[in-house]
């Protein structure tokens, strides 16, 4: 499973980078005006950085077919290398994205929150459908269920679409799609953080070291 970074801050980006086996950055309209930035500006410095061979996803704000469209083509101009052009889920989306797929846009289908707009994606021509595993488990559903229903959905009709959860709230989220085989998650970065957040690994890796230092003399190590 491919781990992404849901954030477009661009020092927190490089933050994660610097730690984290990351695979690119997916951003929506929301996190891109949490950064104060112009879109643009926020988007090419990310793609600068990253560079051109990593996934970076950006949504269209057009709620109609011919919007989504128009806005889809400016964006893939502008910010150019591996560039997936996120659309809604929409009866108008479905539209674009079967207009898109035509042109060769690399699409990434979001705001999924069912089974059944993710297959209408898949067969629109969208590369990867985004299902907000979070956000369907705080309406009383069983997101995880949804996401490996929307796998077999696709393995089952051999569609080559991919699934790009999104919505992470915890760890153990993430550990289920990954037993699962689900191609990619994107996660924020205060989540990313714990995934590897463990007292009992600290204290493990600690002990060792007292140990070691205490025999062969503070501040030893194998060099
Ligand atoms: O882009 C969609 C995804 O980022 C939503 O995440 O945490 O706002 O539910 P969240």
């Amino acid at each position: 499973m491919k781990l992404i970074i849901d954030h477009a801050d661009l020092n927190i980006i490089k933050g994660i980078y610097e730690y984290f086996p990351v695979s690119g950055v997916t951003t929506n309209p929301t996190i891109i005006t949490r950064t104060g930035k112009e879109p643009y500006e926020v988007l090419t410095s990310i793609r600068e950085f990253i560079g051109p061979e990593a996934q970076l996803h950006a949504q269209v704000i057009s709620t109609d077919a011919e919007g989504m469209i128009k806005e889809a083509a400016v964006m893939r101009e502008k910010v150019g290398g591996n560039f997936f052009v996120k659309i809604p889920t929409t009866k108008e989306g479905l539209k674009a994205m079967k207009n898109l797929a035509k042109d060769g846009f690399q699409i990434t289908a979001t705001a999924v929150y069912s089974a059944i707009q993710a297959y209408l994606a898949a067969e629109a021509g969208a590369a990867y459908v985004a299902p907000y595993l979070n956000r369907i488990e705080n309406l009383g559903y069983n997101g995880v269920q949804t996401i490996c229903d929307i796998q077999d959905i696709f393995e089952n009709n051999k569609m080559d679409t991919k699934i790009l959860a999104a919505s992470f709230k915890n760890t153990q989220q993430l550990l289920e799609l990954a037993k699962y085989g689900i191609a990619a998650a994107t996660v924020a970065p205060d989540v990313i953080e714990n995934l590897i957040k463990n007292d009992s690994v600290d204290c493990a890796v600690n002990a060792f070291v007292v140990d070691f230092n205490r025999t062969y003399g503070d501040g030893k190590t194998m060099m």
